[in-house]
C-alpha cells in the first residue's frame, strides 16, 4: 500500500490506555492527541506515572491501545498483526529503553547487532555494521565487554548504538541520560542532536528541563493527558521526501564532541484546550 510522503509521521486521536481490571482498573493516557511532523525533536517531560513510557511503548508498537487511533505514516497501525508490528519496528523505530535493557548474557557488539538479526541480516554483516556504529560512538574498545563491565555513560552510548543500527527514521528515548551527570547527558544529547539533524525524528522523554533546549518541541502530560505543547526555536529539520531519508550507517561519524553552551530557547507555549 502507498503512503503520501508527506504525512506527518505520527499521528495519535484519543488514545487511552487502561490497565487493571474491575476496581483495579486505572486509565493510564486519557485521550491522547497528538501529530508528530517529520524531522520534529520532541522533548516529554510530565511527573513520574503520568504515562510517559506507556506512550512511548505505544508509539513504538511494543504495546497496543484499548481506544482510539494510532496512525504512523498516515497508515492506521492497530489492526496490524504482531508480525507486521514487528517488522515496522524492524525497519523504522529504534528505542533507547528507560533501563537500557542490554542482554546481560550478550557482550557489547552482540547487543549493538540484536535487531539486524529480526532483519534476517546474515552475521557477519550484521557484526561489521554493529563494529561501525559502536566507532561512531567512540566504543570500538569496548566491543567485547560484557555489559556489567561497562559504566553508566558507556552502557547509555551501547544502548543508543543498538537502537541506530538498523537505521531508524523514528528514535524513542526513554530517559536517555538516566542517572547520568550533566556532562555525560550532554554528550548523549550531542548524539541524538546529530541524528536529529540528518532528517530523523526523535521522541525523546526526559526530567531534566536543561536538555529540552535540544528539541525542536516540549510536551509536558499530566494525568495521562498532553497538558501543554511548545515549540521552541529549535528547528525542525526539514526533510527532503522526494528523496530517501539519511541513513545513519552512511552518514559521517560524529567529530569528538565539545559541549556548546546553549542559550535557552524562547518558548511559544499553546495550553491545552487554547484554540490552535
Ligand atoms: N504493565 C502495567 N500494569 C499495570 N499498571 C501499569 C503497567 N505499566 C504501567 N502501569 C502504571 O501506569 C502508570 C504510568 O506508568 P508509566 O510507566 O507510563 O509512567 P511514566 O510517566 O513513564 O513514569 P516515570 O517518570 O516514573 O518513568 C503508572 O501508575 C504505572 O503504575
Ligand atoms: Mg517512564
Amino acid at each position: 500500500m502507498k503512503t503520501n510522503p508527506d504525512a506527518p509521521v505520527i499521528a495519535l486521536r484519543g488514545l487511552k490506555k487502561r490497565y487493571g481490571i474491575g476496581d483495579a482498573e486505572h486509565t493510564v493516557l486519557d485521550g491522547v492527541d497528538l501529530v508528530i511532523e517529520k524531522g520534529e525533536f520532541i522533548a516529554i517531560m510530565g511527573p513520574s506515572g503520568c504515562g510517559k513510557t506507556t506512550l512511548l511503548n505505544i508509539l513504538g508498537l511494543l504495546d497496543r491501545a484499548d481506544d482510539g487511533d494510532y496512525f504512523l505514516a498516515d497508515r492506521s497501525v492497530e489492526s496490524l498483526s504482531a508480525r507486521r508490528h514487528a517488522n515496522i519496528r524492524s525497519e523504522q523505530i529504534g528505542f533507547v529503553f528507560q533501563n537500557f535493557n542490554l542482554v546481560p548474557r550478550l557482550n557489547v557488539i552482540e547487543n549493538v547487532a540484536l535487531p539486524l538479526t529480526y532483519k534476517g541480516i546474515r552475521k557477519t554483516k550484521r557484526l561489521q555494521l554493529a563494529s561501525k556504529m559502536l566507532q561512531t560512538f567512540h566504543l570500538s574498545e569496548r566491543e567485547y565487554y560484557m555489559p556489567w563491565q561497562l559504566s553508566g555513560g558507556q552502557t547509555q552510548r551501547v544502548a543508543i548504538a543498538r537502537a541506530l543500527v538498523n537505521s531508524p527514521s523514528i528514535v524513542l528515548a526513554d530517559e536517555p541520560t538516566g542517572n547520568l551527570d550533566s556532562k555525560a547527558s550532554h554528550v548523549i544529547m550531542e548524539e541524538l542532536s546529530d541524528i536529529h539533524k540528518r532528517g530523523n525524528t526523535i521522541i525523546m522523554v526526559t526530567h531534566n528541563p536543561s536538555l529540552t533546549t535540544y528539541a525542536s518541541r516540549v510536551i509536558t502530560m499530566l494525568d495521562g493527558k498532553i497538558d501543554s505543547d511548545t515549540k521552541t526555536l529549535q528547528p525542525t529539520v526539514k526533510v527532503d521526501t522526494t528523496k530517501k531519508r539519511l541513513d545513519t550507517h552512511a552518514a559521517e561519524a560524529p567529530k569528538e564532541k565539545t559541549l556548546r553552551s546553549r542559550r535557552p530557547a524562547k518558548r511559544k507555549t499553546i495550553k491545552k484546550g487554547a484554540s490552535k
